[in-house]
């Protein structure tokens, strides 16, 4: 997922590009002991991809370990670079339910980032990142009350439309240990979960609007592909 008119994330995709490469280069450094991994950016899938519409398959207790942790390190890497708050592992082509999520929320202890590379000196508010991984998430208890937030999807690059949710629900989930944890969820964090685990089953948040609407959508990420 990606937030418009959201905190961090949103600001740094509308604002200035460089922004979100200063925030990986720093994360980077700040994850220390991880360099000696090889990390890698994946490929986005992007609409119309038929793999979009994949229904992914779980997590088996045998798949737990260095190929699913590296999956899971490769995703967060390619969402920062993107940037996103959110992935699900069929956007970089893999089946599997498997979630990433950073909100990236806003870190007042930090000072500001300074930013100079679209024309002028300018600082944005510096970002926390709070990783959070979600392997075989199941929704156990929707909320009746809707929430309303603008949504885009990495695979649906440059578009945003509002899309109402449950404003809060608990998720069970396992750890990259394959440990099974249950959390309740509200604001962004529900949103963004319910967003990602819409890709599980092939759900796209564009799937949510209107056929008027997703018409008009898909109408408008054409032109912007042939310009
Ligand atoms: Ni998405």
């Amino acid at each position: 997922m990606t937030a418009a008119a959201l905190p961090a994330a949103g600001r740094a995709n509308a604002g200035c590009a460089d922004h979100a490469d200063r925030s990986i280069a720093l994360a980077r450094k700040a994850r220390g002991p991880y360099l000696a991994r090889i990390m890698a950016i994946r490929e986005i899938l992007e609409v119309p991809d038929p793999r979009l519409k994949i229904v992914s398959t779980p997590v088996e207790p045998h798949e737990f370990g260095p190929e699913l942790n590296q999956l899971v390190e490769d995703m967060f890497e390619t969402m920062y670079d993107a940037p996103g708050i959110g992935l699900a592992a069929i956007q970089v082509g893999v089946p599997k339910r498997v979630l990433v999520i950073d909100l990236q929320p806003d870190d007042p202890d930090a000072p500001p980032v300074e930013c100079s590379l679209d024309g002028h000196k300018h600082t944005h508010p510096a970002t926390k990142k709070e990783p959070r991984v979600f392997i075989n998430p199941v929704i156990l208890d929707p909320a009746k009350e809707l929430s309303t937030y603008q949504e885009g999807c990495l695979s649906v690059p440059e578009i945003y439309a509002d899309v109402d949710r449950p404003a809060t629900c608990t998720v069970r989930y396992q750890d990259l240990e394959g440990n099974t944890h249950e959390e309740a969820l509200d604001g962004l964090l529900a949103t963004c979960l319910q967003h990602e685990m819409d890709h599980l089953e092939g759900i796209l948040f564009i799937d949510h609007l209107s056929r008027l609407k997703r018409a008009m959508v898909l109408k408008k990420l054409d032109k912007i592909r042939r310009a």
